[in-house]
């Protein structure tokens, strides 16, 4: 379950087999000072800070139902963000583009408020019967889950601009920078963007991995973390969450 960040925490030029320090091989964007390393962490407090928040018996059975279609669910680091902000949010209407078998819509609807609906949008019905099953298993009121199948290009737009309180991503990572472009139209200002794998398997951090996921990705980490009309941060939850807040911009 934390391969991901054994391997992000051991760093090249370390005792091998230490897994005491944590470093990263390059500045996060936006640096220019001297370059003093990170504070070193050790791997049991990763995974301490990771089980933090326990999962129940419902979000288990939609992590092994996962695991049998082969569909990569949310981190329970980031489950557990997700919640937050969708608590903090007080959201009352959040978007979700890569529906899974439930577990990231399970953790957002756990965090809105009781009446609250989850727009989930996945290309694969299969997935979504499997959600509405974890959704129901977890006593969630149908009417709180709207399950659209299509592609999450397609369907966004069809969704009402300035409506939303958070939009989280996990769907096709080559679509991250068009899917930043729709959420910040279906957004209210103050409203929350968040993209799961933003580390992708340490892959981002490493500018020799050249690979079209991981450039799309970096690309948008770097567009969110320059733009002005944003409040960004990247959480090293999970496999890395990144978040932004839609800032309030007044009309000419
Ligand atoms: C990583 S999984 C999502 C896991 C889910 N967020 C969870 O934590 O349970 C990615 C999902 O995105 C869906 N997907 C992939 N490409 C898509 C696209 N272009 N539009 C909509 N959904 C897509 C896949 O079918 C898959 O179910």
């Amino acid at each position: 379950m934390f391969n991901d960040r054994r391997t992000r925490i051991v760093p090249a030029g370390s005792p091998v087999g230490s897994g005491m320090v944590a470093a990263r091989r390059v500045p996060p964007v936006g640096h220019h000072g001297a370059w003093e390393g990170v504070i070193p962490i050790a791997a049991t407090s990763w995974t301490y800070a990771e089980e933090f928040i326990a999962e129940d018996d419902v979000l288990a059975a939609a992590r092994a139902s996962a695991e049998e279609v082969g569909v990569v669910p949310v981190k329970t680091g980031v489950g557990a963000a997700l919640r937050f902000l969708a608590s903090v949010l007080d959201a009352r209407a959040v978007v979700e583009v890569g529906t899974g078998t439930g577990v990231s819509g399970l953790w957002l609807l756990r965090g809105m408020r009781p009446d609250g609906v989850l727009t989930t949008i996945d290309i694969e019905a299969e997935h979504q019967r499997l959600a509405r099953q974890t959704f129901n298993d977890a006593g969630i009121p149908t009417q709180r889950a709207r399950t659209i199948p299509g592609s999450a290009l397609e369907v966004m737009p069809r969704l009402t601009d300035g409506h939303y309180d958070l939009v989280f991503c996990d769907g096709d990572k080559h679509e991250y920078g068009a899917y930043l472009d729709a959420a910040l139209r279906l957004l209210r200002p103050g409203g929350v963007v968040a993209f799961d794998n933003a580390l992708w398997h340490d892959r981002v951090a490493d500018p020799a991995q050249r690979d079209a996921e991981t450039v799309a990705i970096r690309d948008l980490g770097k567009r969110i973390a320059e733009s002005e009309a944003l409040v960004p941060a990247l959480l090293p939850v999970g496999d890395g969450l990144l978040v932004a807040k839609k800032l309030w911009v007044p009309e000419d």
